[in-house]
């Protein structure tokens, strides 16, 4: 099963993948995650990847291709995965496309999750992650059951850097102007399916698995 998750920030992709992730055994392939570990590693490419991300832009297409062609390459990835954050432009869905076909690795579905600007705002000001485990929470909605506590590993949650008003307002912008397009790219190929991204998590997890499970 070959996954893309679509939708503009705080739409809950990342939630959905890691519960994906534990139902169908393939991998999550998040490249805003992937970024972020190497600005924790202070790598070369985080170096450069930092000041973009904390100003809500795109970092470069040849810096995110890069990272998706290693990871693809990894022996996880040879049975299916969800790809989470990726592609986020056309020039990256085309990138994605030409890489597939070599591999003869066709994506089955692109899941484009639609939620409304105010409710993906607060969303967003109100998300925690764990620093160790990546779960995510909301100090909102679903809150760890010890304040800045991962209930599943015990690290700690923090607040992105990106995850501040401003920036989310940037992010939204820079979704409707290059990423919003992606839905008409994977309707032609009869790709697309749409959900409805507000509600219980648990029920818009049930709709995406209706979807994968006709694959
Ligand atoms: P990335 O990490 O991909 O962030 P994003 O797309 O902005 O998406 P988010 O992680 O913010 O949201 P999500 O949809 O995963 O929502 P979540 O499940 O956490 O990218 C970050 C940056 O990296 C980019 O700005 C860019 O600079 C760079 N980057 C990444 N990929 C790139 C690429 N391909 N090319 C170039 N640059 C790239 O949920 C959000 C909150 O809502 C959580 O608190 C959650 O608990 C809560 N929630 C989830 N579902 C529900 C629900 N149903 N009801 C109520 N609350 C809910």
């Amino acid at each position: 099963m070959r996954i893309i998750l679509l939708g503009a920030p705080g739409s809950g992709k990342g939630t959905q993948a890691k519960m994906l992730v534990e139902k169908y055994h393939v991998p999550q392939i998040s490249t805003g995650d992937l970024l972020r570990a190497a600005v924790a590693a202070n790598t070369p490419l985080g170096q450069q990847a930092k000041a973009v991300m904390d100003s809500g832009q795109l970092v470069s297409d040849e810096l995110v291709l890069g990272i998706i062609r290693e990871r693809l390459n990894e022996d996880d990835a040879k049975n299916g995965f969800i790809l989470d954050g990726f592609p986020r432009n056309q020039a990256q869905a085309e990138a994605l496309d030409a890489l597939l076909n070599e591999l003869t690795w066709p994506i089955d579905a692109a899941i484009a999750i639609h939620v409304d600007n105010d409710d993906l705002v607060q969303r967003i000001t109100g998300r925690r992650s764990c620093k160790d485990c990546g779960q995510v929470y909301n100090i909102f909605t679903t809150p760890p059951k010890v304040e800045n506590v991962c209930d599943k590993c015990g690290g700690e949650l923090v607040h992105r850097a990106d995850d501040i008003e401003e920036t989310i307002r940037k992010r939204l912008g820079v979704y409707v102007e290059q990423t919003s397009p992606l839905l008409a790219y994977y309707q032609q190929q009869a790709k697309l399916h749409e959900i409805e991204g507000t509600g219980e998590i648990n029920d818009i997890f049930a709709k995406i698995c209706a979807v994968i499970d006709t694959k």
